[in-house]
């Protein structure tokens, strides 16, 4: 950890791209709920052409596992020159973002093993999570969770979930055999971790997904629901079990076959996989793991 003379910002910037703009996404519920701190998150490659206003004492994150990525990369050399604070949170020791950004934190994901990234994912989480926990802690505030106790609980519970292989591929079988598109619908942090579910998918197996948030399916997107669609909806989040559960029942209504992937407590009957609970702040440690291993199978 990189951190020494790292003064509290007041809005952090996040620069990522792909999975690691995902992840950035759920990070900035963990800085935002967590150290207070209001959190933008950024395309690098958008914000490369597309700079937004920079409020006072700002902190730019930027999120890379190979610490190499030419966006993020060309995002960094900019705003250096504008003289701004910068930390690299990345895989890679001795990249190009780690050698360049003021402060640095390592992910200890081990070496890729292949392009879909996967625990990459899941360690820039618990290393953004860790972030958060440390901002807390030197601004004084009482933290929502017992961060390292939670962390232990989900490696284990993550650990059972990677062993659940055999669901992975009845599940694959069952919705994705010779389909060519579908969808992932959640909302709040459950649509960020469905952006994540469409986008393993995609890139290994060539067959179309959308990652959708459940409340917009209506205004457009719900047109192209048929007989036999594909739509995984996750449910990880009492405050919007209900809306989300209506939400699969409209597809359903217009023909589309809905995998249910639930939190206990959260899950009805027929629900094809049911999750351990967590801490609600960092569910998407476990719920990403289905969907990993549903595109791996598919
Ligand atoms: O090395 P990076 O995290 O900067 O790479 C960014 C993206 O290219 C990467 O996350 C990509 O989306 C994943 N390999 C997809 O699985």
């Amino acid at each position: 950890i990189h951190l020494v003379g790292l003064d509290i910002p007041k809005r952090v910037y996040i620069v990522a791209c792909g999975t690691s703009y995902h992840a950035g996404l759920v990070s900035k519920r963990l800085l935002e709920q967590i150290a207070h701190i209001p959190t933008e998150v950024h395309i690098a490659s958008e914000f490369l052409y597309d700079q937004p206003l920079i409020g006072d004492k700002p902190l730019f994150i930027f999120i890379s596992q190979s610490g190499e990525t030419a966006d993020s990369r060309g995002v960094l050399d900019k705003i250096k020159k504008q003289g701004y604070p910068t930390l690299a949170v990345t895989n890679v020791q001795g990249s190009t973002l780690y050698r360049e950004a003021d402060f640095k934190l390592l992910t200890h994901a081990g070496p890729e093993i292949a392009v879909a990234s996967t625990k990459a994912y899941t360690a820039q989480i618990a290393v953004m999570a860790l972030l958060a926990i440390h901002l807390a802690n030197v601004q004084g505030l009482q933290s929502p969770v017992d961060m390292f106790r939670e962390l232990r609980t989900i490696s284990t519970a993550m650990e059972a979930l990677i062993e659940k292989k055999a669901l992975a591929r009845q599940i694959a079988h069952e919705y994705l055999t010779g389909k060519h598109s579908c969808f992932f619908i959640g909302r709040l942090q459950d649509y960020a971790v469905c952006l994540e579910g469409a986008l393993k998918l995609k890139e290994i197996s060539y067959i179309q997904a959308e990652g959708y948030a459940g409340g917009e399916l209506k205004h457009g997107p719900i047109a192209l629901i048929e007989e036999g669609t594909p739509v995984f909806v996750l449910i990880t989040d009492s405050r919007i079990a209900k809306n989300i559960r209506s939400n699969a029942e409209e597809v359903r209504s217009r023909g589309a076959n809905t995998c249910i992937i639930a939190v206990e407590g959260l899950d009805h009957q027929g629900d094809a996989w049911v999750l351990p609970r967590v801490h609600p702040l960092l569910t998407p440690l476990v719920s990403v793991i289905p969907f990993q291993l549903i595109a791996y199978y598919a």
